[in-house]
């Protein structure tokens, strides 16, 4: 397969996944990175800049016939932080894309959390990003992928999770009916090189999950946890405003620490909503894309 894919987001969990997978099936990547030189290769060209840099962006995107839109700010202590990267800097990239003259498809990595934007500064930053490239995009073809919950080597956010509950200790956030869903790495990567090379669609969100109807609940996955250390779990609930202690302490270490926090009571009211669950239906539909990774599998086989 040829063609040469602009991806940003490279350098964190997921964007790495998708490059390996762009790679494997002949594609040549251009990939925007924020940190110091790091060597090109024949297939692999890193482009120093940012979301910010539009003469990096321009750069980035020059001569490409697709673009993978995968940085993001996932985590943030303002509704501005989240704002300045999501919204403008998709902006700013789009822009260039359409400047490029040789961008075809353009595919946004936004987040099931853009179904409900009142949510949280995440959720409704995603949102509005949909919404002004959906805008914007004109004659370049534009995808937009909802994945839920993303899970695989190198990721950090759910990896306790699931370490935990191997561990035999499962602690439930929000109600005990809540509704979650999980997608692995790999199966998110694969659908990316797929929609590369598919025909034209409607401009309409896709959601991404690893396919079980209606997701999981609390209790359904403290027997996934069970059956696979074949051992009990235990499911421990942690109240809400226990939680929002904790959130507290996270943004203050997170200040002290000058780094951006994870869990804000913005966050929590995400991770506590009561409906996760997430259909694969239009994407399978159009790409003919189906996951291959359950989360048993990958609990057993220690792919996360
Ligand atoms: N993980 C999930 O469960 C999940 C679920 C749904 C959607 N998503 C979306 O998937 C995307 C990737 O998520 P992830 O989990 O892989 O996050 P991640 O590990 O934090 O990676 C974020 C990436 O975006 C880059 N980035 C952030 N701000 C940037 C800027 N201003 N300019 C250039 N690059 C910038 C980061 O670069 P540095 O390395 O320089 O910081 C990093 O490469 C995000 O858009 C996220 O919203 C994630």
């Amino acid at each position: 397969m040829t063609g040469t894919v602009a991806v940003t987001g490279v350098t964190g969990f997921i964007g790495k996944h998708i490059v390996d997978n762009l790679l494997s099936r002949g594609f040549t990547v251009r990939a925007l990175t924020r940190t110091a030189h790091k060597p090109s290769t024949n297939t692999l060209a890193w482009i120093q800049g940012a979301l910010e840099d539009q003469d990096s962006l321009a750069e980035l995107v020059s001569g490409v016939e697709y673009v993978v839109h995968c940085a993001g700010q996932v985590r943030g202590h303002n509704e501005q932080t989240f704002t300045n990267c999501n919204v403008t800097g998709s902006i700013r990239l789009m822009q260039a894309a359409k400047e490029s003259g040789s961008c075809k498809r353009f595919l946004f990595i936004s987040s099931l959390a853009a179904r409900y934007p009142e949510l949280s500064w995440y959720a409704n930053s995603k949102y509005v990003a949909e919404q002004k490239l959906s805008t914007m995009a004109s004659t370049i073809s534009l995808g937009i992928f909802r994945p839920t919950a993303v899970y695989g080597p190198g990721d950090k956010e759910l990896k306790p999770l699931f370490s935990w509950l191997l561990r035999g200790v499962l602690p439930r956030l929000g109600t005990p009916e809540a509704r979650l869903s999980f997608l692995h790495v790999n199966d998110l990567a694969e659908a990316v090189s797929q929609w590369l090379i598919a025909g034209q669609s409607p401009v309409h969100p896709y959601e991404l999950c690893d396919g079980v109807t209606g997701g999981y609940n609390w209790k359904r996955l403290q027997e996934i946890g069970a059956a696979v250390r074949n051992g009990r779990v235990r499911l421990i609930g942690i109240p809400l405003p226990l939680l929002k202690l904790i959130a507290d302490v996270s943004m203050l270490s997170s200040y002290l620490a000058r780094k951006e926090p994870m869990l804000t009571h913005s966050k929590i009211r995400e991770l506590t909503h009561q409906d996760w669950s997430a259909s694969n239906k239009s994407l399978s539909e159009y790409i003919n894309w189906f996951p291959k990774i359950s989360l048993e599998h990958a609990l057993r086989e220690g792919l996360f």
